[in-house]
């Protein structure tokens, strides 16, 4: 199993079919899932399609959500990570998408920050990213207050699938001028 980045608290790895417990409680919640859609998988076995999905995708392009694991106690706490994103979204297409999803019980330590901020790291630091967008619900004030802190600026709204979005953007200037406020 290969490590892709470690920070004070969490290992950050590729998801693997063995993660399936948890991935099942993650993508079951429909907390987790209220801005995104009420997008819940209800059936357990439909959740190794997910993480066959998330596989190919560091097959095809690199990168993908990666698990957020913890380094002391072994639990697998969600996801966080990079998308390159090959359909338009927002006027913009083959970007990187910095996204991350933790199951409930992980809330409010933390954690979406400290690892939102070392995907960000690999994205300048490992791929040369010339810059990272991000988008959130404009009504997920966590997700927003994560963005911010890792240093992405709130550039515009706009509108996905009916839904108002917030869109976020950092390049790589922006990046190297900014530490995270944690
Ligand atoms: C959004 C989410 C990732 C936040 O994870 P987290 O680990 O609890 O976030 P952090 O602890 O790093 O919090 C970062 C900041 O946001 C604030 N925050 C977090 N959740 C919040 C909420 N629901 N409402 C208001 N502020 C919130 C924290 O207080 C913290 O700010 P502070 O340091 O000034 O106190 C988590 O709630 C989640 O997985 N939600 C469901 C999936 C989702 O919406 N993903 C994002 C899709 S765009």
């Amino acid at each position: 199993m290969k490590i892709l980045i470690e920070t004070e608290r969490f290992i950050i790895r590729e998801i693997l079919p063995t993660d399936n417990d948890g991935m099942y409680e993650l993508h079951s919640d429909p907390e987790v899932h209220k801005y995104l859609g009420n997008s819940t998988i209800a059936e357990k076995e439909k959740i190794i399609d997910v993480i066959n999905f998330v596989r190919q995708q560091y097959i095809d392009t690199g990168v993908g959500r990666w698990a957020i694991i913890d380094k002391n106690t072994n639990d697998f706490i969600g996801w966080t990570g990079l998308e390159l994103v090959t359909e338009e979204i927002n006027k913009h297409i083959n970007y990187y998408d910095l996204g991350y999803r933790l199951i409930k019980r992980f809330w409010g330590q933390g954690i979406a920050t400290e690892t939102a901020y070392a995907s960000l790291e690999y994205a300048f630091n490992k791929l040369n990213a010339d810059e990272v967008y991000a988008r959130a619900d404009c009504n997920n004030t966590g997700s927003d207050n994560v963005l911010k802190k890792v240093g992405l600026r709130f550039v515009e709204k706009f509108d996905l699938d009916g839904v108002k979005h917030n869109w976020y953007k950092i390049d790589r200037a922006e990046f190297l001028n900014k530490k995270p406020s944690r």
